[in-house]
C-alpha cells in the first residue's frame, strides 16, 4: 500500500463528528469492495472512501471562505447550497492536506455528492458507496436493500436509481436540485434501457 491508511484514519477522525467518522469508514470499507467486485483499484477506492468527506464537517460560510480563498468555482446552486461544495474541497483538501496527487482520486471525491454523467468507474463506486455503506437504513430509503445489491451486480443501475431517489427526496424538501445531478440522471437513465 503506497498511502498512510492508518495515518489518513486518525487524520479523519480529527476533522469529523463520531457519526460522521462511523460513516467515513463505512465508505471505506464499502468503496474497497465494490472496487474487488468490479475490478477498479482497491487502495484508489480505500483512500477516495476515506477521504470523500474530509470537509463535510465545516460550516457553510467556511465551505464558500475557504473555496474563494483557493480559486474554487462556486455555481448558483453551490451558492445556495453550500454544502455542495464539501466534494470540491474535499478533493482540493485530498491534495493540499492529505498529500493524494492521484487525479482520479481526486475525481472521485470531487463528484461523490452529486454525480456527472459518464463517471469513472473510480466515480461511481465512491459516489454508490456513499450512499449504501453499512450505517444507512432503510428507513429512510426504502429501496436501500436493491441498491445494496445492485451495487455488486449492475453498478450502472444502481448509480441510476440513486440519483432518481435524490432528485424526488430534495424536491419533496422543495430543495434545488444540482444541474449536474439532473444531467447524470438524464445520462443514466439513457444507458440503461
Ligand atoms: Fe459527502
Ligand atoms: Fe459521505
Amino acid at each position: 500500500m503506497q498511502y498512510d491508511l492508518f495515518g489518513l484514519q486518525q487524520a479523519m477522525s480529527k476533522v469529523q463528528t463520531e457519526k460522521r467518522f462511523y460513516h467515513t469508514l463505512g465508505v471505506q470499507t464499502t468503496s474497497f469492495s465494490m472496487a474487488l467486485k468490479h475490478g477498479a483499484d482497491e487502495e484508489k477506492a480505500l483512500i477516495a472512501g476515506l477521504l470523500h468527506d474530509s470537509a463535510k464537517c465545516l460550516t457553510n460560510e467556511v465551505l464558500l471562505s475557504e473555496c474563494r480563498q483557493y480559486g474554487i468555482n462556486i455555481s448558483k446552486t453551490e451558492e445556495k447550497s453550500p454544502y455542495l461544495l464539501h466534494g470540491k474541497l474535499g478533493a482540493y483538501y485530498a491534495e493540499s492536506k492529505y498529500g493524494i496527487l492521484d487525479k482520479e482520486i481526486q475525481s472521485a471525491i470531487s463528484f461523490h455528492t452529486t454525480g456527472k454523467p459518464d463517471m469513472t468507474l473510480l466515480e461511481k463506486i465512491v459516489f454508490t458507496a456513499d450512499y449504501i455503506e453499512p450505517s444507512r437504513s432503510s428507513d429512510r430509503i426504502p429501496n436501500l436493500h436493491e441498491i445494496r445489491t445492485l451495487a455488486f451486480n449492475n453498478l450502472d443501475l444502481a448509480v441510476y436509481q440513486i440519483l432518481e431517489n435524490t432528485i424526488n427526496y430534495l424536491k419533496n424538501l422543495q430543495l434545488e436540485v444540482d444541474t449536474t445531478t439532473v444531467d447524470a440522471y438524464e445520462y443514466y437513465k439513457s444507458i440503461i434501457r
